[in-house]
């Protein structure tokens, strides 16, 4: 049995006080049978990590590079060294916004192996995309080139983000999302052997919150979820890890 995660994506929110959100999240995840990650501005990492003793810190990013001349950059042994055991890679802001490939993806990926992080790394197809029923192929193409070699159920998370589902209230049929997620599943196993293809878990994001969270998990390979808004606050997050756990 793979056990659950809910994995809260802050995104360029938060400040010190908003950590204050975190006391109710930590309550939560002391009890529930899921793993509960918030993966929080690097500002925050640090004061998140001595805050909770059971809610896991992730960071958004990492450079692809160890160390070096990268002015504002920060590296994925400096994410680790502040606490933090998760780091999400190519998210697909980030892909948008700064222009992340899939091999840089995978750079970044195995850097924070080697620095001994956890990886959430993200797929998943525009609205374009799926309109022109290229949703498999996009995934898979993803998949090969964003996940480095020596994947194991322990380093590697994969999260499944429909692009046009981020943020926007809008989210893919059950039966979208589990075509996709037993693709995934597949894929892992023929390039990973089952074993470990069967260990990696598969997180759903996009639009998830307390009141859709139940349905979507129950689909199968749903390992859990990568919530972005719905994790900001305790109030929406607590009945997100409930239900997960
Ligand atoms: P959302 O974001 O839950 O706000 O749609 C999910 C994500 O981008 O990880």
């Amino acid at each position: 049995m793979r056990r659950k995660i809910a994995a809260g994506n802050w995104k360029m929110n938060g400040l010190r006080a908003d950590l204050s959100q975190v006391n109710d999240i930590n309550t939560a995840a002391a009890v529930t049978d899921c793993d509960v990650i918030l993966c929080v501005p690097a500002t925050l990492i640090s004061a998140l990590s001595d805050a909770t003793t059971d809610v896991l810190v992730g960071a958004q990013d990492c450079h692809q590079n160890a160390s070096g001349a990268h002015t504002g950059e920060i590296s994925a042994a400096m994410i680790h060294d502040a606490g933090a055991q998760y780091v999400i890679l190519g998210h697909s802001e980030r892909r948008a916004d700064n222009g992340e490939t899939d091999k840089c993806v995978r750079e970044k990926t195995r850097t924070a192996w080697a620095a001994g992080l956890k990886t959430i790394v993200c797929v998943g197809e525009t609205l374009d995309q799926r309109k022109s029923s290229n949703t498999l192929e996009i995934i898979g193409g993803q998949m090969a080139t964003s996940i480095p070699d020596f994947a194991t159920g322990e380093n590697l998370v994969v999260a499944y983000e429909p692009v046009w589902a981020i943020g926007t209230g809008l989210t893919p049929t059950t039966d979208q999302i589990g075509e996709v997620h037993d693709f995934i599943r597949m894929r892992l196993e023929r390039r990973f052997g089952e074993g470990v293809g069967r260990s990696v878990r598969i997180l759903y994001g996009g639009s998830m919150n307390p009141k859709n969270v139940a349905e979507i998990s129950a689909v199968s390979n749903v390992d859990g979820g990568l919530i972005g808004g719905a994790s900001l606050t305790a109030a929406n997050f607590v009945p997100i890890i409930n239900a997960l756990g």
